[in-house]
């Protein structure tokens, strides 16, 4: 973690408080995620779904989740960061009501869609937000937290559909608890100010030094906001056309960015994490509530792994541990595919999921926190927030992809070569990091856009 900003105490409460409520969005980015893992279970039972309709049911939300993270960063800059968030927390809670209410199909999907719209604007807004109202040497850390947030969001998401798994139309009310950060992040967002660097950004000089008042607990923020004046002003001398993405200074971060978005995609990590219970029910465990069980022992690992990197990431290097990360989960995709062909049976079913444990755990300590980690660090100041929503863009494009067509991809070429697909995207996932991506551990950003 980065040195602590010595404006701000060590253990600010107050703040810390302040972060847990505006970080809620990556919570709901977690939840509303996970939540289908159990959900889908109980989907065919209700309104007959085949594969291709599951696929679906989980790739409209993700759909969505793309066409909210394309529009959200040029929303955010005309309409502000807290109406935006505003907005989310809205479609959050009317969405997940909506689809557990749900008494037909396109219902179903309307609902999942407003929710995978809002999925889509935090994942870039709720960084964003946190960034701005943070003291400056804290920012770095604000990125992992938000990975954190999002993987804790998973893991209470698949508690919930444990805890539900027996009850009688459970599935609704999986759906349904998503509204209840929801609202938390309704209230909050009403109480908690706008983003004193957009206010400042506008003019909004007295706003902005009011949000800072209130976000310090102090009275006195001149020199926070003289700070903030200047880097909005020198921001806006550095901001730059669109063309300028097309130059070749900034290919090369292009690549690294639009590359880990995919690979940290296309490598298979949310087919585990949307479709665990039903893998482990292929793989032989007998009940319903069994795989969501061994789906919580993944949840959990997902939490503890992706807080050992965050504590990890700046000692030991990006690039090592991305490459690290990377090197186990080829080894234990490689595992899950010749598990499933050899047809395991009784006790060596715990292999399987064993196994798949070791795999998220690799990805939570890699590939999982560092891209986001990367895309905030890569880009040239000016052209910044256009090549991270890119790059956000082609993440959730991809994961689409990849989770929609993995039911129909088990139908027609088998659990084993699925996996072993993965497996090969790993491998290409690896010589692209060894070939391209730089370390940026211990650079300043403008370090390491020199560098690039
Ligand atoms: C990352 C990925 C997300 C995935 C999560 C799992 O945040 O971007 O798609 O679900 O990690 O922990």
């Amino acid at each position: 973690m980065r040195e602590i900003e010595t404006r701000q105490p060590k253990k600010d409460w107050r703040f810390i408080l302040i972060a847990i409520v505006a970080g809620l969005g990556g919570l709901l980015f977690g939840y509303d995620t996970g939540v289908v893992a159990g959900v889908l279970l109980f989907l065919n039972q209700v309104f007959h779904f085949d594969a291709s309709m599951k696929g679906l049911f989980v790739a409209i939300a993700l759909a969505a989740a793309a066409v909210g993270a394309a529009f959200a960063g040029a929303l955010a800059d005309a309409f502000g960061r807290r109406t935006v968030l505003i907005v989310a927390a809205v479609l959050f809670s009317a969405g997940a009501i909506l689809a557990s209410v749900a008494w037909t199909i396109p219902l179903l999907f309307l609902g999942r869609v407003m929710v995978g719209a809002a999925i889509g604007v935090s994942s870039m807004i709720t960084p964003l937000y946190l960034s701005e109202i943070t003291a400056a040497h804290w920012r770095g850390a604000i990125v992992t937290i938000n990975q954190f947030y999002i993987t804790v969001g998973i893991f209470v998401s698949y508690l919930v559909d444990y805890m539900l798994s027996g009850v009688t139309d459970g599935w609704r009310w999986m759906l349904a608890i998503g509204a209840i950060p929801g609202f938390i992040l309704l209230g909050g967002m009403m109480i908690l100010p706008e983003s004193p660097r957009w206010l400042a950004g506008r003019d909004l000089i007295e706003k902005a030094a009011a949000g800072l008042r209130f976000l310090r607990g102090r009275q006195d923020v001149s020199e926070e906001l003289g700070d903030l004046r200047r880097d909005v002003v020198e921001g806006s001398h550095r901001a730059a056309p669109w063309s300028l993405l097309l130059k070749r200074k900034v290919r090369k971060p292009l690549i690294v960015g639009i590359g880990l978005a995919v690979f940290q995609q296309i490598t298979g990590i949310n087919v585990v994490i949307y479709f665990a219970p039903t893998i482990f029910q292929d793989a032989g465990l007998s009940s319903a509530s069994a795989s969501i069980l061994a789906t919580v022992g993944i949840g959990a690992v997902n939490v503890i792994m992706t807080s050992v990197a965050m504590r990890l990431l700046d000692t030991a290097g990006r690039r090592k541990m991305l490459l690290f990360g990377l090197y186990g989960m080829l080894v234990s995709l490689i595992f899950i595919g010749t598990g499933f062909m050899i047809q395991l049976h009784g006790a060596l079913t715990y292999i399987i999921v064993g196994m798949v444990a070791i795999f998220v755990a690799f990805f939570a300590i890699g590939l999982g926190p560092i891209f986001w980690l990367m895309i905030s660090e890569i880009f040239p100041l000016a052209i910044r927030g256009r090549a991270m929503s890119i790059a956000t863009v082609a993440n959730w494009v991809s994961n689409m992809v990849i989770s929609g067509i993995f039911l129909d991809l088990l139908l027609m070429i088998g659990r084993g070569p699925t996996f072993i697909f993965y497996a090969s995207m790993t491998v290409l996932a690896i010589l692209f990091t060894l070939w391209i991506v730089p370390e940026t551990k211990g650079k300043t950003l403008e370090q390491i856009e020199d560098s690039l």
